[in-house]
C-alpha cells in the first residue's frame, strides 16, 4: 500500500537503514521492482522523472501504480516524483496520487541551469506548502552533484550552513545534498579506493540537521558485471566505475536515508536484451527479450534491498 517518504524514512532512520529509490518508467522495471521488493519483505521507494512521464503519459503511469498497489497490497511503497523541475510538475504529481515529491530547485525550470539560492528556496517552499496540505512529502536539493575524483573540490559540496538554513526556510522532509557523486554511468575514471565520497561533510549535516532525511542521487554502483555483459553483446561503454557498496553502506550508517538508483537498473535490463537479440537473431517475441531483462533487475534489486538493510522491514 502507499506510504509516505516521510513515514517510510522516519522508520528507516529509527531502525538504521536505507531504502533504495529505483528509478522507473516502464511497466517491466515496475514489475520487476516489486517482485524483488515482495521476494525479500523490502518497503521500497519507485520513483518517476519528468522524462519518464512525458514518455508514458500520466494516465498511464497513474494506473501502473495502481495495478502495483493491487498486486502487492502489503508492500510499503512510496510512489516518488524524481527531479521535479517545477511547482507544476509536483503539483499535478500529487494529482496521480504520488506520495511524494522532489523539488529540484537548485536548478532552473529547464531542469539544466543551476538556479540561486533564493529561487530554490521560494519554489520548494511553496511545494512543501502545498504538498504537505495533501498528506504528500517533499525532498528538496541544494548544491551541484559533481566527481571528486581528482582531490576534493570542497565548493561542489553542500555547504551546511546553507543546507541549515534551506530546511528552516522550506521545511522539507528529505535534502539531497552534493557528497561526491554524479549522475550517469561515469562516474569515476579510476577504481575507487578508499573513501571517496565526503562522509565528513555528510555527517556535519546530519548531525546539524538530525530530523531531515538526506538523500543521495547518482547512488549507482555500475557493476563490472553489466559493463562486461553490455559490451560482450556489442555495447561500447568505455570502462567506468560506479560508487562503491561500501560507501553507500558507510553513508547510511551516517544520516543517508533514501539511495537514488537508475543507471545500475538500465544497465541490467539492457545487457539482458543485447544477449537475447545476439544471441538468438531470429528472436522477436518481445516478452522473451524483455523477461530476462526483468529477472536482472529484480536480482540487482533484491541485492541492493539487502545490502542496505531494506530487506525484512517490510
Ligand atoms: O537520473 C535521473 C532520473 O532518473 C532521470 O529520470 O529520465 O525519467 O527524467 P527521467
Ligand atoms: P544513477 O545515475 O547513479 O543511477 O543515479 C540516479 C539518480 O540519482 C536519479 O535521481
Ligand atoms: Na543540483
Ligand atoms: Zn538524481
Amino acid at each position: 500500500s502507499r506510504i509516505t517518504l516521510r513515514q517510510l524514512l522516519d522508520h528507516a532512520a529509527e531502525h538504521h537503514y536505507g531504502v533504495p529509490a529505483f528509478s522507473v518508467t516502464n511497466m517491466e522495471q515496475m514489475l520487476a521492482v516489486m517482485a524483488a521488493a515482495d521476494a525479500v519483505d523490502a518497503p521500497v521507494i519507485l520513483q518517476v522523472g519528468t522524462k519518464a512521464r512525458a514518455y508514458a503519459g500520466d494516465i498511464m503511469i497513474e494506473h501502473l501504480f495502481e495495478a502495483l498497489i493491487k498486486m502487492y497490497p502489503h508492500v510499503p511503497l512510496c510512489i516518488h516524483q524524481d527531479h521535479g523541475n517545477s511547482e507544476a510538475t509536483c503539483a499535478t504529481a500529487l494529482q496521480r496520487k504520488f506520495t511524494s515529491v522532489m523539488m529540484d530547485g537548485s536548478l532552473q525550470e529547464d531542469g539544466k541551469t543551476a538556479s540561486d539560492f533564493d529561487y530554490n528556496v521560494r519554489v520548494t517552499a511553496s511545494v512543501s506548502r502545498f504538498a504537505h496540505f495533501m498528506g504528500a512529502s517533499v525532498e528538496g536539493e541544494i548544491g551541484v552533484l559533481g566527481k571528486l575524483e581528482n582531490g576534493r573540490d570542497e565548493r561542489l559540496l553542500t555547504d551546511p550552513d546553507q543546507a541549515v538554513a534551506f530546511v528552516k526556510a522550506t521545511k522539507v522532509d528529505a535534502l539531497a545534498i552534493a557528497m561526491g557523486t554524479s549522475h550517469g554511468a561515469y562516474k569515476f575514471s579510476r577504481k575507487p579506493d578508499g573513501e571517496v565520497l565526503a562522509m565528513d561533510r555528510l555527517e556535519e549535516i546530519h548531525r546539524r540537521l538530525p530530523d531531515t532525511h538526506l538523500v543521495m542521487h547518482g547512488s549507482s554502483s555500475v557493476p563490472q558485471e553489466l559493463q562486461d555483459i553490455m559490451n560482450k553483446y556489442g555495447a561500447n561503454i568505455p570502462q567506468t566505475w560506479g560508487v562503491p557498496i561500501e560507501e553507500i553502506q558507510r553513508g547510511i550508517r551516517h544520516g543517508v536515508r533514501k539511495v537514488n538508483i537508475d543507471t545500475d537498473n538500465r544497465m541490467a535490463l539492457i545487457g539482458q536484451i543485447r544477449r537475447v537479440m545476439q544471441e538468438d537473431p531470429g528472436e522477436f517475441d518481445i516478452r522473451n527479450m524483455m523477461k530476462p531483462g526483468m529477472d536482472a533487475i529484480s536480482k540487482l534489486c533484491r541485492q541492493r534491498l539487502e545490502e542496505f538493510n531494506t530487506a525484512g522491514q517490510g
